[in-house]
């Protein structure tokens, strides 16, 4: 595709780009050499790496299914959305509920350009521009607080993003500043990227991240126990925990395509 016809002006394609890059992992179309170039210096160094960007995809489907179909929920605000790909966030929804709202959040204007241009016919489906390190600015956006009913359950999705906040931008307290406009009953998606499991898997872990490091959206890897601590006592973890994508209430059928990928830790939490 001609990039002139779909970037952004002011968007920086001389640098690999988080969802550029996550976007050719999934077999998108909107990347441009220098992701491609990155992408495969990661896979160098972890030839399975697509596997766990599907192994997250897939985990992000079936929570928002189960969200819809078996707790009801019909709002989702999902930020760090990325570039729009196979089962996004409102095309699993909207089938299970063709009312249920969704709105899209990134950083990124590729990824915003790309969600408005697929949502242009819907009316239920928006997508804004937002810094996840100012929590308040997206939940008090004119779209969001016109659009999604907040005296209802929200389902705030943060899946693969969380990664690529550091602790110095104090991650758990954006998370409750966020959690503080849900109510009750309302809901959080997380997934995040975790340690190797071998001494040789951390060292290789290690050199993805220095790669990471010259992007403009470096790599934070957290444990389980790292990502629990991320979320306040005001949500309840719900079973079964935090686990490895594939684990989170798996589907037989997608189990056996994907093979498990302990490095994609999930966890879904309820609003107290
Ligand atoms: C790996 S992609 C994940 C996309 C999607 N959530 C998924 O899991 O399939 C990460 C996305 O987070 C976005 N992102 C990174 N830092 C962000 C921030 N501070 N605020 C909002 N979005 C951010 C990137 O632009 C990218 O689109």
């Amino acid at each position: 595709m001609e990039p002139n016809t779909w970037v952004p002006e002011g968007v920086d394609i001389t640098v690999p780009n988080a969802s550029r890059v996550y976007d050719y992992a999934l077999g998108g179309m909107h990347n441009f050499t220098v992701d491609r170039a990155f992408w495969h210096q990661v896979q160098e160094l972890f030839p399975e790496a697509h596997l766990v960007a599907r192994a997250n995809r897939a985990y992000l489907g079936r929570a928002v299914r189960w969200l819809v179909e078996e707790q009801g929920v019909t709002q989702f605000l999902d930020i760090g959305s990325g570039i729009p790909t196979l089962g996004n966030v409102h095309e699993v929804a909207q089938e299970v509920d063709p009312r249920a709202r969704v709105v899209y959040v990134d950083i990124d204007p590729i990824a915003v350009e790309q969600s408005r241009s697929l949502l242009r016919d819907n009316p239920n489906a928006h997508a804004i521009r937002g810094d996840l390190r100012d929590p308040d600015a997206i939940v008090w956006h004119d779209q969001v607080i016109s659009f999604l009913d907040f005296s209802r359950p929200i389902a705030v999705l943060m899946v693969a993003v969380l990664h690529f906040i550091p602790d110095e931008a104090d991650p758990r307290s954006l998370i409750s500043r966020i959690g503080m406009a849900l109510m009750p009953g309302s809901f959080l998606v997380l997934s995040h990227a975790g340690p190797e499991v071998t001494e040789e898997g951390l060292q290789r872990q290690e050199t993805a991240r220095q790669l990471y490091e010259k992007t403009p959206t470096p790599v934070v890897i957290r444990d389980g126990r790292q990502l629990l601590d991320l979320v306040d006592d005001s949500f309840e973890v719900l079973e079964p925990g935090v686990v490895a994508a594939d684990q989170w209430r798996p589907d037989p059928e997608e189990t056996a395509e994907i093979p498990p990928q302990p490095t994609a830790l999930v966890a879904v939490a309820r609003r107290r």
